[in-house]
């Protein structure tokens, strides 16, 4: 579907009644998106629909990969429900045929894995086999990112504001950016990579250790940062020489996301020890997986009776196979590589006559612009940013915000999108930045809401 499955009718307040019911059971403290939440009721594709018949293009969701209400993702989890859903610890071929396709879309080294329920599950698991695998427990971690929920994980949380403390186990290293760079690629990379070194030999000096380097080949919550060639290598090179793991986490990354190949690490020259998967895997299904060598699972399960009841039941294996099923049928991973390089071309057409923008980041479908101040294009205007998220959000389009400053736009459509979903999306783009300009939105260089992320 190429156009809105109802017409669009003018914008509504929601239903504040349902906020203070919400507010009343799951506290203030649950993040919505927008000033005003937005009551979504149905999907179709990369449309959704609010509670007052408004439809919305989504330029923002990951989690319904192959598009919302996806018939064939719908019909092999229903189908599946209607037969059998249990825990793992009986023999079920859904299951088993599953683990075969997806360990299929790696190299033939990475052919073990363990399912979980979620993104965060499973970069817990990994740090733990690191843990075991190494006997280190120092962790190297972008001093801005996200990997999730767990105590391990809030331990290491550089993106995000949580209560607990970075541990003194862990190093966070700051992800170099060409993009944004007054020094040339070659003394960036240099400089970064000693920033590496010093963080491995203060890990040694402390008795830590290296377990392991967990990175989001994308580098999304940084803002899309583009690191220098050869810097990902350089890291993983230094990680291994100092015995620990890498850990490629492809929550974001994932699933033909950068188009160019299935796996976001895939863009460097390495060879990850376990690979996390997360959200667009069941398109939806609470599905998540740790990939990883035979080496290493042998090594874990050996030691460990590693039980989990839901995850990889028979209903989200059929999730997940009915996703690469669909990637496939349709073609989506080339499509993806296309469409990026045209969303790109378009992007950076508008950046040429926009003193706004000061890059265009990302790659496939997912895609940032970086939102600066119009006389001083060293400085980022989250204010700005903000505005325009609304003010695209009022014009009917769905995206949202990232980065250290929160000042890149985020844009991550389903893989079911289209040239013309693409195209609509940024000429809707193009007139909201001038209307925010217009309407003088501009506030002075604010960060004061740098605590009250809720996008990751
Ligand atoms: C890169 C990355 N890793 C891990 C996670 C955690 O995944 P989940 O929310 O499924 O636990 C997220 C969630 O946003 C993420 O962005």
């Amino acid at each position: 579907m190429t156009t809105p499955p109802v017409d669009s009718t003018p914008d509504v307040q929601p239903d504040t009644e349902l906020l203070a019911r919400r507010k009343a059971v799951l506290g203030p403290y649950s993040p919505t998106f927008y000033t005003t939440p937005l009551e979504l009721v149905s999907g179709e594709g990369v449309w959704l629909t609010d509670v007052d018949g408004k439809t919305y293009l989504d330029g923002y969701n990951n989690v319904p990969h192959v598009g919302h209400a996806n018939p064939v993702v719908a019909d092999a989890m229903n189908e599946q429900l209607r037969t059998l859903n249990l825990h793992t610890r009986y023999l079920n071929n859904r299951v088993v045929d599953y683990a075969e396709k997806l360990l299929s879309t790696f190299e033939d080294r990475l052919d073990r894995v363990f399912f979980t329920n979620s993104g965060s599950e499973a970069n817990e698991l990994a740090l733990r086999v690191a843990r075991q695998h190494t006997g280190n427990t120092g962790i190297l971690i972008s001093d801005f990112s996200y990997h999730g929920n767990t105590t391990s994980l809030a331990e290491l949380t550089t993106g995000i504001h949580v209560a607990e403390p970075i541990g003194a186990h862990v190093r966070p290293i700051r992800i170099p950016d060409v993009l944004g760079a007054d020094t040339d690629e070659g003394k960036l990379l240099d400089t970064a990579l000693a920033e590496v070194d010093a963080a491995i030999a203060s890990l040694r000096a402390a008795g830590y250790g290296v377990s392991a380097f967990l990175f989001d080949s994308l580098f999304s919550t940084e803002g899309l940062v583009v690191p220098p060639a050869g810097y990902v290598e350089g890291v993983v090179n230094r990680v291994h020489a100092a015995g620990g793991l890498v850990i490629a986490d492809e929550v974001q990354s994932g699933f033909g996301r950068v188009g160019t190949s299935m796996w976001g690490y895939q863009m460097f020259d390495i060879e990850p020890d376990l690979v996390v998967l997360g959200k667009p895997m069941g398109n939806g299904q609470p599905i998540g997986a740790a990939i990883t060598t035979q080496a290493l699972l042998e090594e874990f399960g050996s030691r460990n009776v590693y039980f989990n009841t839901f995850a990889g039941s028979p209903v989200s294996s059929a999730a997940g196979m009915a996703v690469l099923q669909v990637m496939e049928d349709q073609d989506l991973l080339r499509k993806t590589a296309e469409l990026g390089d045209h969303i790109a071309a378009q992007l950076t057409l508008i950046t040429a006559t926009n003193p706004r923008i000061k890059s265009v980041r990302g790659r496939g479908l997912f895609f940032g612009l970086e939102i600066v101040h119009p006389d001083d294009r060293r400085t980022p205007d989250p204010a700005f940013t903000r505005a325009l998220v609304e003010e695209m959000r009022e014009r009917g389009i769905l995206i949202s915000r990232i980065g250290r400053h929160d000042n890149v736009l985020k844009m991550r459509p389903p893989l079911v999108c289209t040239r013309e979903h693409a195209d609509l999306l940024i000429s809707t783009l193009d007139a909201a930045l001038d209307a925010v300009n217009e309407a003088h939105l501009i506030a002075a260089d604010d960060t004061s809401h740098a605590t009250e992320r809720i996008d990751v």
